[in-house]
């Protein structure tokens, strides 16, 4: 009886356990270890550990250990390169199982976390793009401010001048800082309130799609890959068609004269965003073949003023961020040689 019990308590753990003999080979699996490995015990029965793993050098070398001298081996958030390009993070803990000496074997516990690390980074972004839009709305205040008076003095001055040769002087002076004030505005965003609407996605998308095709060279090809099913979204479409807009423009700048574009649209349930959960969430993606962003480069680009082009003004991703907050959503990036995933995801139905 007691014995069934136990069985079935680790049968029903969300945490995956495994039993590795003194090679290191599965003796045992649980239900939720086949799940984090893709692989039915009866298939991995006898296979040794370090065979269903990519790598992990220290990982194993770490199990080793606590064979040989039976304390138990903890890492927290490892991450595991599995069969089919397969990486999960995991937090591990190794005991000897049954403490004879040698150990007759060894009773490892993986916990998933890549949901948890995901929410917390998503806050994390959350919360740099507030300080940041924090930092240059003040910023930009602080400057308009005292331009607004050096451009009035300039034009007095400009009338009072007795030589108009000189007024070459004031009119740069006038005009620098027109275009430091039109810099800050864009800065600052919108200043007028977001105006809701139900928003069909696809709609904007397309909108997206026609302004790109018209501008884009014509060796880029965008390819549209929609679920129709999408419900409308409660948003400012103008706003939306902004934000969309900045991205997509970006992928035709990375590839220059030829490359394909996909827009991609999918509906996620049950899906949480920073702390919030959602029923329904609007995943566009915005994949494009390019060159990438480099990866010192990608946790800087959605910073206002930083750019990775020489004309660039740094701004399109910044304000495509904040849009995309104001409607209770998120930008995420992912880049490699050949393929950059922009993810716009936003949350459906009205807010109570
Ligand atoms: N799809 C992409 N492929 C490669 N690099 C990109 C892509 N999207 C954005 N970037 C990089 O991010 C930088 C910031 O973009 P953005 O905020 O729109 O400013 P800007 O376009 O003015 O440079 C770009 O300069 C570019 O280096
Ligand atoms: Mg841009």
């Amino acid at each position: 009886m007691y014995k069934d019990y136990s069985r079935r308590v680790v049968e029903g753990l969300s945490i995956a356990v495994l039993v590795l003999d003194q090679q290191l080979r599965l003796l045992f699996m649980n239900p939720s270890a086949e799940t984090l490995f893709e692989l039915s015990f009866r298939k991995a029965h006898q296979l040794a550990l370090p065979d269903l793993i990519v790598g992990a050098k220290s990982f194993i070398a770490g199990l080793r250990q606590c064979l040989e001298n039976g304390h138990p081996y903890i890492e927290r958030e490892l991450q595991l390169n599995l069969a089919l390009d397969r990486t999960v993070t995991v937090d591990c803990t190794a005991a000897p199982l049954l403490e004879r000496d040698p150990p007759i074997g060894l009773l490892l516990e993986l916990r998933q976390v890549d949901w948890r690390l995901r929410i917390s980074r998503e806050e994390n972004i959350m919360a740099q793009h507030h300080t940041t839009r924090a930092l240059v709305r003040n910023l930009a205040h602080e400057i308009k401010n005292p331009l607004g008076g050096l451009r009035g003095a300039a034009q007095l001055l400009e009338r009072e001048l007795p030589d108009p040769a000189l007024r070459e002087y004031t009119r740069i002076i006038i005009g620098e800082a027109d275009r430091l004030r039109n810099l800050v505005d864009r800065m600052l965003g919108p200043n007028q309130l977001p105006i809701h609407s139900d928003v069909s996605i696809h709609e904007i998308m397309e909108r997206v799609c026609g302004l790109v095709e018209a501008e884009a060279p014509p060796g880029i090809r965008i390819e549209r890959d929609y679920d129709p099913s999408i419900p409308p979204l409660w948003g400012d479409a103008d706003r939306l068609i902004q934000a969309m807009l900045n991205v997509v423009r970006n992928a035709v700048q990375a590839l220059g004269q030829w490359g394909v574009i996909t827009l991609r649209s999918r509906v996620q349930r049950q899906y949480t965003i920073g702390a919030k959960r959602h029923k329904l969430v609007a995943r566009l993606d915005i994949v494009d073949d390019g060159p990438g962003i480099p990866p010192d480069q990608q946790e800087q680009i959605f910073y206002p003023m930083i750019s990775g082009r020489p004309d660039g003004t740094g701004l399109g991703l910044s304000i495509a961020q904040s849009i995309v907050n104001q409607h209770g959503g998120l930008i995420e990036c992912t880049s490699r040689p050949g393929e950059t995933v922009f993810t716009l995801l936003l949350p459906l139905g009205k807010p109570a």
